[in-house]
């Protein structure tokens, strides 16, 4: 006994010294785009042969398009109609899915489902010819709902429930998720997602549609190991002091646990970048201007997405897009990775910014220090083992210790690492 205590204690020791850093390096892939609907023999098929790159690239977490029958408008998923029928998704079938996710699953990569609960296609018509009565997808019947379920100011459908509690769509029917039936209904739905996929958590869409107190109850009702918020403010994208401020209230009302996409951070740094105003990624208190600079262990960074790249509704400028992965691939939050970035434009650094990421063990709470934040450069320390350049002056005076080594560099950005 006593020998083989004496064995096992270091590996255990060694164990425990590694969980810290993988839990610490999580790494977000948004892996679809917006014409991943598109694709020849059905995306889930398609993305399969994706998976062992994205595990050796370190990949944690893959973020999977809505899987659910969409209205006919939105084959990329985002008008979901029949939440219990994945067999007709334009992504392919239900079987297909679960394949790419126990295989994903196999190589230690969770997946996070979609989940687009705001407003929902109507399946049939009403007495006035309008699509507002829902089906659940058959044999299915839990989320077959009618006009008491749609909110009384809708655009679209003469709704009998409550008013909205968010923003809302326009396009198709606004749910009232104050209506405990919803709320049940929605959360049931979610857990089988669970269960009968193999999901971990969830991408909520448009959070802004309905009022934070029903993120909570989702939330609370659902227990998901990792979930981000899309708020989304547009009118704001220009006012990151603004939007980190919404954004924080936000996840508070709505119970703290939930990660939200860093908007501001992408909205800062790329017109830092464009401006050549770095100054800006320093806000008044020296820390970080994005979300990540107030509730960083909340903060979900990103360049583009399917909508800010593909549909050219807000894009990074394209020169600069690998000095945006520097920073966020070295710097606090949770870093997100797109497909375009990866598979199309085979940015191949992201993988070695990964795996500087996961070696020093950088987390989403990890130290940062600014140590320059001119117009035409900004560097940072994280953690005080990593040093991150961006910016077009390759002047870096004194600011770079001598225990410290280049590991990385490219057209206007540079990493260094403390040596041992
Ligand atoms: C969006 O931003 C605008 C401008 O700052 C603000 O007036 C509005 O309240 C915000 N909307 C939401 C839903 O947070
Ligand atoms: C933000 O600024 C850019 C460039 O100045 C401009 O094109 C864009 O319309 C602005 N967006 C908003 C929402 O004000
Ligand atoms: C990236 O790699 C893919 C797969 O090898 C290839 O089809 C594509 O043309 C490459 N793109 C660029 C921009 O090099």
């Amino acid at each position: 006994m006593q020998s083989r205590i004496g064995i096992c204690l270091p590996f255990l020791l060694l164990l425990i010294a590694l969980i810290p850093n993988f839990t610490a390096s999580q790494i977000l892939f948004q892996g679809f785009n917006w014409a991943s609907s598109t694709k020849e023999g059905g995306w889930w098929n398609f993305f399969r042969s994706s998976v062992p790159q994205l595990a050796s690239a370190g990949i944690t977490h893959v973020w999977l398009p809505p899987a659910s029958q969409s209205g006919s408008d939105g084959p990329q998923g985002y008008l979901p109609g029949r939440l219990y029928d994945l067999d007709t998704s334009k992504y392919g079938n239900k079987n297909e899915l679960k394949a790419l996710v126990k295989d994903l699953k196999d190589k230690g990569i969770e997946c996070i489902a979609d989940i687009v609960i705001n407003h929902r296609s109507g399946e049939k018509q009403d007495a006035s010819g309008k699509f507002c009565i829902f089906e659940g997808g058959t044999p299915d019947a839990r989320l077959d709902w009618d006009a008491s379920f749609i909110c009384s100011d809708d655009d679209v459908c003469d709704g009998k429930g409550k008013p909205d509690t968010g923003i809302s769509w326009g396009k198709v029917p606004d749910i009232d998720h104050t209506n405990p039936k919803v709320q049940s209904d929605l959360s049931d739905w979610m857990n089988w997602m669970k269960t009968e996929v193999g999901f971990v958590g969830f991408r909520f869409d448009m959070v802004l549609g309905y009022g934070p107190a029903y993120s909570k109850i989702y939330m609370q009702n659902t227990k998901p190991s990792f979930a981000v918020a899309e708020h989304w403010n547009r009118t704001n994208d220009n006012n990151s002091e603004a939007q980190r401020r919404e954004i924080a209230s936000w996840i508070d009302a709505a119970g703290g646990e939930f990660k939200a996409f860093d908007f501001p951070t992408k909205g800062v740094l790329q017109a830092a970048l464009r401006d050549k105003a770095l100054g800006r990624m320093k806000d008044s208190n020296g820390g970080a201007p994005g979300l990540i600079g107030l509730k960083p262990g909340n903060a979900v960074t990103f360049i583009d997405n399917h909508d800010t790249y593909s549909q050219d509704l807000w894009p990074f400028p394209r020169e600069q897009v690998m000095q945006g992965y520097v920073y966020i691939l070295t710097h606090p939050g949770v870093p997100t990775v797109f497909y375009d970035h990866f598979f199309e434009w085979n940015l191949t650094h992201i993988s070695n910014l990964i795996a500087i990421r996961s070696k020093n063990g950088i987390k989403p709470t990890s130290s940062l220090r600014i140590l320059a934040a001119d117009p035409d450069r900004y560097i940072a320390a994280i953690d005080e083992k990593v040093i991150a350049k961006i910016g077009p002056s390759d002047d870096v005076g004194n600011l770079i210790p001598s225990n410290f080594k280049l590991v990385l560099s490219g057209e206007h950005y540079a990493v260094w690492e403390k040596q041992a």
